[in-house]
């Protein structure tokens, strides 16, 4: 295999393709990276010359696209030229969980990776490194080959091979993560492939940062590493609860629990559930893999983490109901935050969609305000219109969005906390109160805001993890 690589394209210009060719284009000039995909949306928020619009909310993303975008950085819908040109392919479509058919509710749905690995047969010429980026069951590097596989036997000047690279980048922090990743992983077999990569990264990460493995051990690596961190958040918000029944304070027991260096301090935030669009996708990856191996007792001890997450989430929105007297029918209530962590605009798999469902279910108006998320994916979430905000009043089982947390919370009953965002923790409480319809409730799911201020107004405070 040719170890120069001149141009780069990625299939996919989502959360994962987008930002990672951003900084893959800023840290190697030389090389062209084109990012193809087949949502027109998408494509023109990416091209947008107002840097407000590009479909990925990151700190740091739009300095980057300033700098690289039209120079050898490129989005396109022409899949065609994109991929015959590449010396090498990045595969970063998603890979959501099956919702029906073998599997359903469990392995991955791989239908576009299958879609992609066919359009790169097709259109590739001559030698081309193939990579795997997105988050993808074990074994499924052997899918691309095979259907790689079969179009070189057809077309002897198509030669390909396939790595595995899986991206650890955290939504909210991408570029930093990008840019000084703990680890890079590659897996795979074709030594000159593998060093074409590595040259890549090698433009601004240090060499022993790089780790190499075959490929299953890179695929399996991915699930486990997110099944882990994962499992450190169920086990943090399984202690939540038994700090609320005891009279534990689980920011004490997070603390003293993080100070053993074993454990560490970090990924022990006991929340409404983790959400986004990787984790229960992961851990349910896992759990059908084990089952299909047999390994029954591993399936069921991986579910468990799920399982405690759902509960977590349903829990709040129960304690919610139980503590506005039994019935939210027509109060109002503020959501302060909807994405499912602070700072992005991704509401995949977010505990907000699990609680406002509940909420309207119980006949609560619920008026939203998040930063970030639009409007418009809040009601594909919700899969229901909003209403105008003033109407919410007169509304029953409604929801509308605010432009501010201000106005979310004017005339509330109660506010419930779902995301960290910055604002968030320093809302003047006075003004808040003096809004509110007493008795006023707050929710802190995060346990971000500061208590003895807020109790100064009279307000009702329900913080996660905090017994009385
Ligand atoms: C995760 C992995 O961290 C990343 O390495 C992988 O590439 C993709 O999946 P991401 O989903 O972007 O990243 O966010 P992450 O920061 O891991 O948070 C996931 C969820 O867990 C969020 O809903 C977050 O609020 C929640 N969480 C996180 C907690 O509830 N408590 C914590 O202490 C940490
Ligand atoms: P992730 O979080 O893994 O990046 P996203 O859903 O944000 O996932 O992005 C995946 C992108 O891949 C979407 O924009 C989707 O349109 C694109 N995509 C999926 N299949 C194909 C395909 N066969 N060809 C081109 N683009 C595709």
């Amino acid at each position: 295999m040719k170890l120069e690589v001149k141009n780069i394209c990625c299939i996919g210009a989502g959360y994962v393709g987008g930002p990672t060719m951003a900084v893959i284009a800023d840290k190697c000039p030389e090389i062209n990276v084109n990012v193809v995909d087949k949502n027109e949306k998408r494509l023109k928020g990416w091209n947008s010359l107002d840097l407000s619009l590009l479909p990925v909310y990151e700190h740091g993303l739009d300095k980057l696209i300033l700098r690289c975008r039209g120079r050898n950085l490129h989005f396109s819908n022409d899949l065609e030229k994109h991929i015959s040109e590449a010396d090498m392919i990045f595969i970063s479509v998603n890979t959501p969980t099956k919702s029906k058919g073998i599997g359903a509710g469990q392995a991955s749905d791989l239908k576009w990776i299958d879609a992609s690995a066919r359009e790169i047969a097709k259109y590739a010429r001559g030698e081309t490194i193939v990579i795997e980026k997105s988050t993808l069951p074990v074994r499924t590097a052997q899918t691309i080959k095979e259907i790689l596989d079969s179009s070189s036997l057809l077309n002897q000047n198509k030669k390909f091979t396939v790595l595995s690279n899986p991206e650890f980048l955290s939504e909210g922090s991408a570029i930093n993560d990008l840019e000084n990743p703990d680890r890079v992983l590659i897996g795979g077999d074709d030594e000159d492939s593998i060093n074409a990569l590595t040259k890549i990264y090698l433009k601004w990460v240090n060499p022993e940062k790089i780790l190499t493995t075959n490929l299953w051990s890179s695929e399996l690596s991915k699930l486990s590493a997110n099944a882990f961190l994962a499992q450190r958040i169920s086990s943090i918000n399984s202690i939540s609860a038994i700090c609320e029944a005891t009279g534990a304070d689980i920011k004490d027991v997070s603390k003293a629990i993080g100070t053993d260096s074993r454990i560490g301090e970090d990924f022990l935030n006991a929340g409404p559930g983790f959400g986004g669009s990787c984790f229960k996708k992961d851990i349910l990856n896992l759990v059908y893999i084990a089952n299909h191996y047999g390994l029954k007792e591993v399936a069921s001890y991986w579910q468990k983490v799920v399982d405690i997450n759902n509960w977590q989430t349903k829990r709040v929105s129960s304690l919610i109901v139980e503590k506005l007297f039994g019935t939210i029918s027509s109060k109002k209530i503020a959501i302060l935050g909807y994405a499912f962590k602070a700072n992005t605009n991704d509401s995949r798999e977010s505990a907000a969609i699990s609680v406002s469902k509940e909420l309207l279910n119980e006949g609560g108006n619920i008026c939203i305000y998040d930063p970030k998320v639009s409007i418009s994916q809040i009601k594909s979430d919700l899969v229901e219109d909003p209403i105008h905000l003033s109407n919410l009043e007169k509304s029953e089982g409604g929801w509308a969005s605010a432009p501010t947390a201000i106005e979310a919370i004017k005339g509330s009953d109660a506010v419930v906390i779902l995301t960290e965002w910055e604002e968030f923790r320093s809302l003047n409480w006075s003004k808040v109160a003096s809004l509110m319809r007493p008795p006023s409730w707050i929710f802190d799911t995060r346990s971000i805001i500061d208590l003895e201020d807020a109790k100064k107004y009279g307000l009702n405070i329900w913080s996660i993890g905090l017994g009385n």
